[in-house]
């Protein structure tokens, strides 16, 4: 109801309309109307209030709040329920307790800014205000062993979302979940897995895009190898909209795999991949190795041929022909 009082404002913008008209509209009490605004106000929509004129919307928000987010998300449950943080230590942490409490699966975690954002192999992840941190939490009832699988689904979902909102077929993944601009890191994926024996008992996907950031400003032991939206479109982009493509392509995405098994989502990574058929330097946790990246497996393993012989990689980083790194 708070997002039906949202869009009747905003259906008015610039214009004062009356509260006894949004009660009369909705079918909600006088008091019920004060209720909803008061709480998008906390939100951090600007609404005006007159005596006798009733409210007005003041400018739209830039930030992420459910109202702004949810008005025309196309899923069925990412996305659903929606929590919105103005700053989190990290989204990962808070989806994996919502989850441990029982959350149902699509529920999704965002926060403007992370104070403890965490990146694969225990690294940090910078994530200021301005860039697009947050987790789904997923319940595909599947071994365990197929966890990291789910690392692909959200990859082919981030190129596929960001391919057709930005109309650019120049970002590519690299293994096994970076998203890359002309060698550099856009953003990437942490999955998280909690299960049994035998069965998956959810998954934590975290997606962090730089987007509307300098990466001048970010720490300069990065800032030579990331870039932003920002800085690839040359404007701000509008991150609700991006958000909204996210979760549905995500949710279209995982639904395959889960219908149709690994196979369509190795399909489609490979379609997006920047590193198959090129000179690599692998790091792993049993040293580097440089070889030809030549495929991926159908477990999503790495095949590196390297000294003429096909080494199998399922965890390591990827450095690209003239990565600094
Ligand atoms: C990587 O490439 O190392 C993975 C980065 C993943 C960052 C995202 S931001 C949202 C979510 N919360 C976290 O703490 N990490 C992930």
């Amino acid at each position: 109801m708070k997002t039906a009082v949202l869009e009747l404002l905003k259906s008015h913008r610039g214009d004062f309309v009356s509260g006894e008209q949004i009660a009369r509209d909705l079918n909600i009490s006088r008091t019920a109307v004060w209720k909803h605004i008061s709480a998008l106000r906390e939100e951090g929509y600007r609404i005006e209030s007159r005596s006798r004129r009733g409210y007005r919307l003041q400018g739209v928000t830039d930030l992420l709040v459910p109202g702004e987010v949810l008005t025309g998300l196309a899923t069925r449950f990412c996305g659903r329920p929606y929590y919105y943080y103005p700053s989190l230590v990290s989204t990962n942490n808070t989806a994996k307790e919502l989850a441990r409490k029982g959350v149902p699966e699509g529920t999704t975690v965002l926060a403007e800014e992370q104070s403890g954002g965490r990146g694969r192999l225990g690294r940090n992840w910078y994530s200021p205000r301005g860039g697009l941190w947050f987790s789904v939490v997923l319940r595909p009832p599947l071994h365990p062993a197929r966890g990291s699988e789910a690392t692909f689904v959200a990859a082919v979902a981030g190129a596929e979302a960001l391919h057709n909102y930005l109309k650019t077929a120049e970002i590519g993944i690299k293994w096994p979940n970076d998203f890359l601009w002309q060698g550099k890191k856009l953003g990437g994926i942490l999955t998280e897995l909690t299960g049994e024996m035998d069965r998956i008992s959810y998954l934590i996907i975290g997606i962090g895009l730089n987007v509307n950031l300098d990466p001048h400003k970010f720490p300069p032991e990065i800032n030579a190898r990331v870039t932003s939206l920002r800085q690839i479109v040359g404007r701000d982009v509008d991150r609700a909209e991006l958000l909204r493509r996210l979760l549905a392509a995500l949710e279209g995405w995982y639904l395959v795999w889960r219908e149709d098994g690994f196979a369509p989502v190795r399909a489609a990574w490979k379609r997006y991949n920047a590193c198959l058929d090129r000179t690599l330097r692998v790091s792993t946790p049993e040293g580097e190795l440089v070889g030809q990246a030549v495929d991926v497996d159908l477990d999503g393993a790495l095949l590196l041929e390297t000294g003429g012989r096909i080494r199998r990689i399922v965890t390591g980083e990827l450095f690209l022909e003239g990565d600094v790194g």
